[in-house]
């Protein structure tokens, strides 16, 4: 049976942990050709020598999503590496947490340049070819922080907020030449971004505690339950899905006192 992702040349950044690197795997079983980006040259060489030996198409690059030019030259390799990207996850994403008053500029500069600028240095890099081939696929890994706000947390969930600003402006603009772009929304995943941020507190395993409470299930969601959704939205599935999120994060943003 043919992979559900047969004939899909993907650039997933931010794949060397984490949710990026379950979207790489789970992509890799159905049949995708993929381009994986991260800043994390050893991490990255690593788990992409870990796929490749599994039999299949994996080329990688050590780019920073924050460097336009790189991105470019990135886009460049996977091109010659796997063909013109006709889909792109732009899942590299960091937490920059503080209440408003206590946050310098440079941090301010860091969470826009990462969460927001970085999604579109890579989407820019992509969509001349995509519109060119008559169509693709690109997804951004949101948050629930991009339609909720956590107080304390300031400006990331700002960020979140316009990545989903930019996947609807994108996703009409290009609508007309086959391109869907739409954002993923997950809730908690068990992840090293999540530890960290529970490593942030004055007792960490009560902090973690406190975060599985808080979803109805009484758990947060594996990176492969997120990379799955992912397989769907970036699948010829759901062609007519484009300017819009899904949220993935067990009935999390649902509860009304959480
Ligand atoms: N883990 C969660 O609970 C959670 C929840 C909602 C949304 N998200 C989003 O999912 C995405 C992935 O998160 P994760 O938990 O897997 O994170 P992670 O920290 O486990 O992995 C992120 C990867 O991105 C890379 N990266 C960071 N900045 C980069 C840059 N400037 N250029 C290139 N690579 C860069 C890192 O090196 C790392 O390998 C992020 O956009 C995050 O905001 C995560």
């Amino acid at each position: 049976m043919a992979g559900r992702l047969e004939g899909k040349r993907v650039v997933v950044t931010g794949a060397a942990q984490g949710i990026g690197l379950a979207i790489a795997e789970v992509f890799l079983g159905e049949g995708a050709s993929l381009f994986l980006i991260d800043r994390d040259g050893d991490l990255l060489a690593a788990e992409a020598a870990r796929l490749r030996a599994t039999g299949g198409r994996v080329a990688h690059a050590s780019a920073d999503i924050t460097d336009a030019d790189a991105i470019e030259r990135a886009v460049a390799v996977a091109t010659s590496e796997i063909g013109r990207p006709n889909a792109l996850v732009n899942n590299a994403g960091v937490n920059v947490f503080f209440e408003p008053l206590k946050l310098s500029d440079a941090d301010w500069q860091r969470c826009f340049d990462i969460n927001l600028k970085g999604a579109w240095n890579c989407s820019r890099a992509v969509l001349p070819g995509m519109i060119e081939d008559g169509g693709g696929v690109i997804l951004n890994i949101a948050s629930t922080h991009a339609f909720t706000i956590i107080p304390h947390t300031f400006p990331y969930p700002v960020a979140k907020h316009a990545l989903l600003g930019m996947t609807k402006a994108l996703g009409l603009e290009y609508a007309g030449q086959g391109v869907r772009v739409n954002a993923l929304a997950p809730g908690y995943v068990r992840t090293q971004k999540a530890v960290e941020y529970w490593n942030s507190f004055p007792d960490p395993v009560a902090a973690e505690a406190a975060t599985m409470t808080l979803h109805p299930g009484g758990r947060i969601a594996t990176p492969e339950e997120i990379a799955k959704a992912a397989l769907f939205m970036t699948s010829d599935e759901c062609p007519f899905m484009n300017a819009t999120c899904l949220t993935v994060d067990g009935g999390l943003s649902v509860l009304h006192h959480p």
